[in-house]
């Protein structure tokens, strides 16, 4: 497991308050922090990727929130303008991982119902919430590890794609969970971790945490992963997720949607792995789901890269995020459980009662 000094974000409430990000750009050279203090600067923090991960950009934007600057003196209405105003302008830094909007929406249900309340007791209210929302998503990332354990248990060569790790969540992760879990309980794995062009997650990142966990891992770059399915070196695939449609489509990383036709072609089963607070059961399928354009540089200057790798005057496009339809992914692993051959009756039925970004009961979770 990855050390305290990498959890990828912590709270300290002050004044001043500070969120505290292990800086993910750097990995895995340098093991550095960013402190942010205010909005703006955990805006731009989510915008660059220091942290990043669906279920860690929404816990560092519920915290976030907590960076607004209030003082007792000010009207109860101004509180409240100026922590939606914190909230909007979070809500602006990435738009596919749904578990940002869905973070902040608690945080902004909160406020609302916050009539009556002092500066000081909104203020512990808030942080009570973010505190929830990170605690609540450890528990979800051991409850999908437990469960998706069972499902990987008879496979041993596991390729994933990008980084669904602890550096993605709070702690553990979500496709990455099922990993530790059966490698703590003595299995043997192997993980190939997809380098995941252009901003090397799978590389950078996956590698790394699998690495200081003990976990035998081998970085192959994005195009291999066809011909090492072909020559039966890998058993299973398991990726996460950044925004699941209420059919099951699922967004990822790009380069998650040609993984999945791979592992059908070649008889593999294909695992999503994410917490409920991903469903997004307000759209109806992944044609819906808002893909982030990435500015071209991160392509024709990959990272660590100072000379263009594409010339001048060629058109490049950086869609960060792909869908993959619900019909090839073989299982969803959620804290709730396993939902074999995923489609819209089948998430209805794990989650009844839930619309649009609303959060997931995990006291009544089982698992
Ligand atoms: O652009 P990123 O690095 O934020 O993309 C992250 C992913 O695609 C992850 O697979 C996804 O958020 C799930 S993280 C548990």
């Amino acid at each position: 497991m990855i050390p305290e000094d990498a959890r990828s974000v912590r709270f300290r409430l002050g004044p001043p308050s500070v969120v505290d990000l292990l800086d993910q750009t750097k990995l895995p050279g340098e093991l550095t922090r960013l402190l942010c203090t205010d909005g703006e600067m955990l805006h731009d923090a989510i915008t660059r990727l220091v942290v990043r991960g669906a279920p860690a950009i929404g816990v560092a934007a519920a915290y976030g929130v907590l960076l607004t600057k209030v003082d007792p003196d000010m009207s109860a209405e101004t509180v409240r303008r100026r922590y939606r105003e914190t909230i909007a302008l979070l809500a602006t830094s990435r738009p596919t991982a749904v578990n940002l909007f869905w973070a902040l929406d608690r945080m902004t249900n909160v406020i609302e119902s916050a009539d009556g309340l002092n500066v000081t007791a909104l203020r512990d209210r808030l942080h009570a919430e973010a505190v929830a929302i990170d605690t609540e998503d450890v528990d979800m990332c051991h409850r999908i590890g437990r469960w998706g354990s069972e499902v990987l248990k008879p496979h041993r060569n596991i390729l994933t794609h990008c980084n669904a790790g602890s550096l993605a969540t709070s702690l553990r992760g979500t496709a990455l969970s099922p990993l530790y879990h059966l490698h703590e309980s003595g299995h043997r794995l192997h993980v190939f971790a997809d380098e995941t062009r252009p901003l090397m997650q799978g590389a950078r990142l996956t590698a790394w945490e699998l690495h200081q966990a003990g976990i035998p891992v081998t970085v192959c770059t994005d195009s291999m992963a066809g011909s090492l399915m072909r020559a039966g070196q890998i058993d299973a695939v398991i990726v996460g997720a950044d925004r699941i449609a209420s059919n099951g489509d699922a967004a990822n990383k790009i380069g998650t949607y040609p993984l999945a036709v791979l592992a059908r072609h070649h008889g593999l089963p294909f695992y999503v792995a994410a917490p409920t607070s991903t469903l997004d059961l307000g759209i109806p399928d992944g044609d819906a789901i808002p893909i982030e354009m990435r500015d071209a540089s991160e392509v024709t200057h990959p990272v660590g890269h100072h000379s263009a790798m594409v010339p001048e005057g060629v058109a490049v496009t950086n869609p960060a995020f792909d869908v993959t339809p619900a019909e090839l992914i073989t299982a969803l692993i959620t804290e709730l459980g396993v939902i074999h051959e995923p489609d819209r009756e089948s998430i209805a039925r794990q989650n009844p009662g839930r619309s649009a970004r609303t959060g997931p009961n995990v006291s009544a979770a089982s698992g």
